[in-house]
């Protein structure tokens, strides 16, 4: 492929392919699980996806679009203060537009790193009184984790501790609207 950023790209860690297959798998599965089954009540409103800006947002484009399903959706931003005395606590710079109490909520990540911005997301949501509120995320890192969070959808686990880009992922700012998962080559990363 010869574009302007390949020269940048150390290796492609997942494809766009794979990103498509397993889009489509996570689709099916999360379809299957909210279509009215396991005792939910027709009745209920559709299920909210959450997509968390801005990582999130090709994968949730991407996802909602294999979820064979009414749904809703919308966005929250937040941005993590991360310094030491109080480490991933979270600031909500947007929040939902609706209230969530008696409803299925999805949140929708790109990254589950240390754990604490979900952490964080998922106490503050709970206090909302939804129905039901789950987890799916394109990239797992449970090596890294910090806090214990209950992860329901997983797209890819990342083997080793790698600094990914791409679908999502930033590297200052840069790099999200790749269509697929790489490392960049070092000599492309800067210290601090
Ligand atoms: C990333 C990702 C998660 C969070 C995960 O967001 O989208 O929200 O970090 O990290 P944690 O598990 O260690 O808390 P980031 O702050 O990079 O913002 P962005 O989505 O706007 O890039």
């Amino acid at each position: 492929m010869e574009t302007a950023w390949m020269d940048k790209i150390e290796r492609v860690v997942i494809s766009a392919d794979e990103i498509a297959r397993r889009v489509r798998d996570l689709g099916r599965e999360i379809a299957a699980d909210y279509r009215g089954g396991a005792g939910r009540d027709p009745r209920r409103r559709p299920l909210l996806v959450v997509g968390i800006l801005k990582g999130a947002m090709p994968f949730m484009a991407d996802l909602i679009r294999a979820l064979d399903l009414a749904i809703e959706y919308d966005f929250m931003a937040v941005s993590s203060y991360g310094n030491g005395t109080s480490p991933g606590e979270v600031r909500i710079l947007k929040d939902l537009d609706c209230a969530i109490g008696g409803r299925d909520v999805l949140l929708v990540e790109d990254i589950v790193d240390t754990g604490h911005t979900l952490h964080h997301l998922l106490a503050g949501l709970s206090a909302r009184g939804p129905a039901t509120l789950r987890v799916c995320t394109l990239l797992d890192k449970p090596h890294r984790r910090e806090v214990e969070v209950t992860v329901d959808y997983v797209g890819f686990v990342l083997p080793e501790n790698l600094f990914v880009v791409g679908y999502g992922l930033d590297y200052a700012e840069v790099y999200r609207n790749l269509p697929f998962v790489a490392i960049l080559k070092p000599e492309c990363i800067r210290d601090g």
